[in-house]
């Protein structure tokens, strides 16, 4: 790779460098996230792709603390006291459940999460997905109708103080191969900065 090139520590102000800014948040300020960002963090979540662009994703947003509170006591991978939260799920009604396809609501839901999780970090605000959780509980707290599952909650706040995660990753020749498995790709060690692990 041409040192001129952006690698792993040549910020190049393009996606790459907002994806590897992105942490997960667990300690936020008290500060109320603006109703018009939220709704901007769903329309990030709904530009997303889904299988057959079937777009059955249903964003529920919670900003009420009496809810957030409740969504706390069964939820316990949501750390910190978030300001909001929303719940990634997917209509199975219609045309999803007779499709019976297992695998497309977790796969759509993931894509439209990770483009809320960057929207948020584009706009200063902290985020972390959550998966721990209860999920009748959370189901039943947020009113969900039978055929709306619940697939994943972002906690979402302004970040109190450093984010102090290791942003640690695998090395580039650990995770990638060319044309086979085992094969490394050339020049992956010069994507290999002192973040590897
Ligand atoms: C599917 C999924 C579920 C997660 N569930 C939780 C959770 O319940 N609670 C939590 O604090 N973090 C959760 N995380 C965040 C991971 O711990 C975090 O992404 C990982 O440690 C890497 O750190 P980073 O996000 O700062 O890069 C989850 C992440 C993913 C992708």
């Amino acid at each position: 790779m041409n040192s001129a090139e952006p690698g792993p520590d040549k910020p190049d102000g393009g996606l790459l460098d907002l994806i590897k800014t992105r942490r997960s948040v667990r300690r936020y300020t008290t500060q109320r996230l603006p109703e018009d960002d939220l709704l901007r963090l769903v329309e990030a979540g709904r530009w997303a792709p889904s299988g057959s662009n079937r777009q059955g994703w249903v964003f529920v947003i919670v900003d009420d603390p009496k809810y957030l509170e409740a969504l706390e006591a069964v939820a316990p991978g949501i750390i910190g006291r978030p300001a909001a939260v929303i719940a990634v799920c997917i209509d199975l009604s219609g045309k999803a459940r007779d499709d019976g396809d297992e695998e497309l609501p977790p796969m759509d839901a993931a894509m439209a999460a990770q483009n809320i999780l960057l929207e948020a970090t584009a706009l200063g605000i902290g985020s972390c997905p959550v998966l721990s959780y209860d999920s009748p509980s959370v189901s039943r707290l947020l009113g969900l109708p039978e055929a709306i599952r619940l697939e994943l909650l972002i906690a979402l706040g302004y970040p109190a103080g450093p984010v102090r995660v290791p942003r640690r990753r695998r090395t580039m020749a650990q995770v990638a191969h060319k044309n086979r498995f085992g094969c490394p790709p050339e020049g992956a060690a010069a994507w290999d900065g002192d973040d590897q692990t």
